[in-house]
This record gives C-alpha cells, structure tokens and sequence, in this order.
C-alpha cells in the first residue's frame, strides 16, 4: 500500500474523546483454596497496568506516531494518577483529563493465576455525568477542534458521552469541517447523529437496530440501516474473525481478516478505530484508512496480551502484503 501516508502520520493530530479506563492485572499463584469460601487463595506475585477504554485508542495512535489528545474524566484517586503517569510516559498529552471528585476512575482490574483468569473486579460509576461537567468537557474539548485533523469518540457507556456533550461536538465538528469517527454503544444511536463514521462491531450493530443475529445477512441489514437513518458518511461494521465490512453510500467493502493466527482480541476494536483515524488524518480516503485498520487489527489479534499497534509493525506489514 501506500508508505508516503505512514509517513504522514507524525504530522497529523487526532483529539480523542470518551471514557478513559485502567487496566490492572494482579499476577500470581494458585496455591490452595480458601478455608473461607471456595475459592483460590492467590499469592500475588507481580501487578502491571495497561492503557483501556479511550486511553487505549489514544495509546493505539500514539503508537502510530500521531500526535494525540485526550479529552477524558478520571477521579481524585490513587488509579487516575496512575492512568494519568502510564499516558504520559506513551507521550499522549494529558493536560484535557479533568480530575473529578464525584466518580472514581474506572478500573479493570484482572486476577490472574498460573496464567489462568480467576477472576475480574470494576470500579466504575456510569451515571451521565452532570450537567456542570458537561459545561466543563464541552469547554475543554472545544479549545482544540480547530487544531486536530480528526475526531474519535470512544463510548464504553460510563456517562461521559451524554447527548448534550455528543451533540455540541458533533455540531461543531461539522461546522469546522472536521471528521468524527464514533466507536458507539448501547441500543439508542440517535445521539450519534451527524458524526462521520460509526464503527461498531456486528453485535452493537444488530442491537442497535433490533436486528437478530440470526437473520440472514443481518450485518449488511444492519450496516445499511444504519447509514440511512444516522446521516453519517460511513459505517465500518467489525466483524471479529470474519474481518469487517465498509458501508458507504453507493458501495458496501468486504475486507477479510489478515490475521493467521489468533492470540488475543482484547482492544482489537480500538486499534481498528485509531488507525482509521489515523489515515484518515493523514489525508487517506476511507476505502484506504479501512484497509490500514484491518491490517492492523489482524497485527493486534496475533499479538499475546493486550497491545497497540505500533507504526513499525503496520509498516512490516504493509511491505510483506
Ligand atoms: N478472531 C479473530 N480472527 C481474526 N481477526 C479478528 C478476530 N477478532 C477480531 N479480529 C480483527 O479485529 C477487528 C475488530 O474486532 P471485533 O469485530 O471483535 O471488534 P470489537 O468487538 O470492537 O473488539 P474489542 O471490543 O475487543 O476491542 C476485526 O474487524 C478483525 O479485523
Ligand atoms: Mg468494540
């Protein structure tokens, strides 16, 4: 494909928006189980975090080399310094994350023993966020529309994302000419109304339009629908092991998976929306920006453990295809 646009991406700047989230894994041993209730007594052995939620789309486009803000909410608590420390360090500018005493920082937090998933505990509030706060995300994250080249939206539902909030930033997305490319969630899609490109995947699609799964064809129902009724210019439905499929106004893309083996799917929806972001803020068209990010989620899924994508390996990649 096309190097010139990979070498584009350190020029280009992509604001992120959406609930930011930690990922901790405790490690250790099973060493026997509890005398108090039957489960494994785990002697930790090692802990580690990772970036989850948008912070992890932001870290997908950092890995690219784009230049990448966030615009998210953590709370006052020892997770969100964290979070806050693990961005920096990937180089994501965190000078947008509002600090918020009414909601801890969401937290994912995975006990692993003898490599094995025992067990996953969250800390999380998803109420909308209020109305104050809304006045505050709009406030932020409209200082820095003009500046970026693209918008992503990240939702996982914790309440940042309110109609208010999405219809501000739609608006003014569209009147600056910008692009916003939405990673959607829940049944009601109304909100996104007007963005540029929602990418769901085959399940959130068919949900959202109250389609069941086990309709013939039902992602190019879905996928169709969806475009029609959102005014969006594109809908890149994710298909998991059946690759994606690109919904355009007069043309439907199926592009086949590119991975040969598979380790971990983890994240692999957030580095399909960073590296379309990414293309498509370096100045490639979206039949282009789609088959970057399909090369990229099938890099992702043949990695072990949650990862990024990283502009070297899309470029190993990229040379090879
Ligand atoms: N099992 C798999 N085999 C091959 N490719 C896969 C597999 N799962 C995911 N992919 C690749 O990753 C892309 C995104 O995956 P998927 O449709 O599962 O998104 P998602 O459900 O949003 O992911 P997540 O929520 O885990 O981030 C797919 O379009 C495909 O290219
Ligand atoms: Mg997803």
């Amino acid at each position: 494909m096309n190097i010139d646009l990979l070498n584009n991406f350190s020029g280009a700047s992509v604001l992120v928006i959406g609930d930011v989230m930690l990922d901790r894994y405790w490690w250790g041993d099973a060493v026997k189980i509890s005398p108090e209730a039957p489960v494994p007594v785990v002697r930790l052995t090692k802990s580690s975090i990772a970036t989850g939620g948008a912070a992890n789309v932001a870290a997908n486009l950092r890995g690219l080399g784009v230049h990448t803000k966030l615009v998210g909410m953590i709370g006052i608590d020892q997770e969100g310094s964290l979070l806050a420390d693990e961005l920096e360090q990937l180089g994501i500018g965190i000078d947008l994350l509002i600090r918020s005493d009414a909601r801890p920082t969401t937290v994912k937090t995975r006990v692993i023993a003898n490599n094995q998933q025992v067990t996953r505990i969250d800390q999380e509030a998803n109420e909308p966020i209020e109305s104050v706060a809304e006045d505050e995300v709009i406030t932020v994250f409209s200082s820095q529309l003009e500046k970026c080249d693209a918008i992503v939206v990240s939702d996982y539902a914790k309440g940042l994302l309110t109609t208010k909030v999405l219809s501000a930033l739609i608006d003014k997305a569209n009147s600056l000419g910008k692009p916003v490319l939405i990673d959607p969630k829940g049944k009601d899609y109304s909100k996104y109304q007007g963005a540029t490109i929602l990418t769901p995947n085959r399940h959130e699609a068919a949900d959202a339009c109250g389609i069941s799964e086990a309709e013939p064809d039902f992602v190019s129902k879905a996928g169709s629908r969806l475009l029609s009724e959102l005014d969006c210019r594109a809908v890149l439905v994710t298909r998991g092991e059946d690759g994606m499929s690109l919904f355009q106004h007069d043309s439907v893309l199926h592009l086949p998976t590119t991975a040969r083996r598979v380790f971990d799917v983890t994240g692999a929806g957030d580095t399909v929306i960073a590296t379309l972001a990414a293309g498509i803020a370096a100045g490639a068209d979206l039949v282009v920006a789609s088959r970057l990010a399909n090369i990229a989620a099938g890099i992702v899924v043949e990695s072990v453990g949650t990862t990024h994508i990283r502009l070297d390996d899309l470029r190993g990649a990229e040379l090879d295809a």
